[in-house]
């Protein structure tokens, strides 16, 4: 795991340097006279290379004369002036990126420059938490890793005119960090570790950060009358729960619990008896995405101590073909007194969700609902893995949860939602079937789960199937889980119902 430490600005005898550089090869007042002390090496690299000093390029500069140190790297950080917290975090997840070498410690050199708008403090902090997060690994199953294959770094010391500045500043980010640690931890282990018992049992070790932590067994979700939840599981050996995780940060609050996240927690899909076909279906242990963001979330905000009051839900099941299967056909009865036709078994997530929103409103009775769910592969033909589908019946929410996914780097993207849509999954037998027509998949799903919505909660769905996962490299995580979704709702919380 790296450290991240910050310190008063000085260059150091030994290991790797990295320098701040701006736009155009700008030095800052520490790189100028770094620079002329090593015969204007670094100028000479920058004019030598295509390096420009745009947002986090880097240039590496190695064993470069006078000096004992490993290496420089200089890092580009763009135009100072329209340098903000977003940059500064993706500018150090790209150190990280970068820094693929031997040193086991580097010292970030954060250089004085004129006309920057972002406290130097806050940039700081900011780059701190961009690193961490790049850093993530997730190699504990690797049992033969060779020293080349395995990180280097362990340490790195971010020095800045505002050491105190930034400490303050990252340790309400090093918290999110952690959160976002936990959902990528929880979405890469394999379905043979995580199911939805070990699935609960790490959401229950939330107590320990003061959570309050429910867990809902099949005999219980059987008096709530929640056969759409259970319809999915009865297929598996492993059973079903229902999470209940409330944040209580703000006691004074005249509403109790303003908000809740509702989570997909599928801990694997093989489609069940309607059973996908064999290549790529390993990917399907991520299915419980939603609900590990919904996890990663509550523990940010338990974590820095938010002054809000949150609620979070999952719904935990594994969608399996067995002889105690659900069959295609069969009609189950919600927990809402709704009916519903299952036409096709691998349609699980949105039965899940219905009972899990469905109680989430009788239980909590929050203003406003934010579900999270790998829900459908046609999202990924519409948005690719760039954006997560959002649909809403609520414009301002809408606008809250896009502003702040635009903050963090967690983008989405509204499509539309109505009558039309909803027609298709009304059912010949049944209130509702779990599946529409061939187009417009991803929003046939959103106009099911509206059925369970009552009138007057303000409500919005994202669908992460195409960003809960990368299957490259980004800014600010290494290919694999991604934990699209914690950062947009601490933020979200942060923005709107945080009380400062
Ligand atoms: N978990 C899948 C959605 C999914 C598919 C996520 C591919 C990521 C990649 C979901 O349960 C599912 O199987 N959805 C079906 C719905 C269909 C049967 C109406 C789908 O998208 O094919
Ligand atoms: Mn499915
Ligand atoms: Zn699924």
């Amino acid at each position: 795991m790296l450290k991240i430490t910050f310190a008063a600005q000085t260059i150091p005898g030994q290991a790797a340097l990295i320098l701040t550089i701006g736009d155009k090869g700008l030095l800052g007042a520490q790189g100028k006279k770094l620079d002329i002390k090593l015969g204007r090496a670094i100028s000479r690299a920058i004019d030598a290379s295509h390096f420009t000093g745009g947002v986090g390029q880097t240039l590496t500069i190695l064993a470069p004369a006078k000096t004992r140190l490993s290496r420089i790297v200089l890092l580009g950080v763009g135009d100072v002036a329209k340098l903000d917290a977003g940059a500064c975090t993706r500018i150090g997840g790209a150190v990280v990126a970068g820094l693929a070498g031997k040193d086991a410690s580097a010292v970030l050199l954060v250089d004085d420059f004129k006309g920057l708008k972002i406290a130097v403090g806050e940039a700081a902090a900011q780059i701190g938490f961009g690193a961490r997060l790049r850093s993530y690994r997730f190699d504990k199953y690797f049992t033969k890793q060779k020293p080349e294959q395995k990180t280097a770094l362990k340490t790195l010391a971010i020095a800045t005119t505002d050491a105190s500045g930034a400490k303050a500043a990252y340790a309400a980010l090093d918290k999110i960090a952690d959160g976002v640690f936990l959902t990528r931890d929880l979405v890469s282990e394999p379905a043979n570790i995580l199911y939805p018992e070990t699935l609960m049992q790490q959401a229950r070790a939330l107590k320990d950060l003061g959570v309050k932590v429910e867990v809902l067994n099949t005999q219980q979700m059987k008096k709530l009358g929640m056969g759409a939840l259970l319809g999915v599981a009865q297929g598996s050996a492993n059973p079903p729960y229902l999470v209940t995780m409330q944040w209580n940060g703000d006691a004074t609050a005249k509403d109790k619990v303003p908000v809740c996240f509702v989570g997909k927690g599928v801990t694997f899909d093989t489609g069940g008896i309607s059973i996908k076909p064999a290549a790529g279906m390993e990917d399907m242990k991520f299915d419980m995405a939603g609900s590990a963001a919904v996890i990663g979330a509550i523990k940010a905000l338990a974590g820095r101590k938010a002054r809000a009051n949150v609620v979070g839900i999952i719904g935990l099941v594994e969608n399996m073909p067995s002889g105690t299967a659900q069959r295609p056909g069969d009609v189950v009865t919600t927990a809402s007194g709704q009916t519903v036709e299952v036409i096709n078994t691998d349609a699980e997530g949105r039965l899940v969700l219905a009972d899990a929103l469905w109680y989430a409103q009788e239980t909590f009775k929050p203003r406003c609902i934010v579900d999270l769910a790998t829900l459908t592969g046609a999202i990924i033909i519409a948005l690719a893995h760039e954006y997560a589908g959002l649909f809403s019946n609520d414009d301002v929410l809408s606008d809250q949860l896009t502003k702040a996914g635009t903050a963090v780097d967690e983008a989405l993207w509204r499509l539309p939602m109505g009558d039309a849509f909803d027609k298709m999954i009304n059912s010949p037998i049944a209130d509702m079937k779990n599946t529409g027509e061939r187009g417009a998949g991803s929003i046939t799903a959103a106009q099911f789960l509206q059925r369970f919505i009552k009138k007057g909660v303000a409500w919005a769905h994202l669908d992460i199937a195409g960003t809960a996962w990368q299957g490259k490299d980004k800014p600010l995580s290494p290919k694999g889980a991604t934990a699209f979704g914690v950062r947009l709702l601490d933020r979200f919380v942060f923005d709107n119902f945080e009380s400062k």
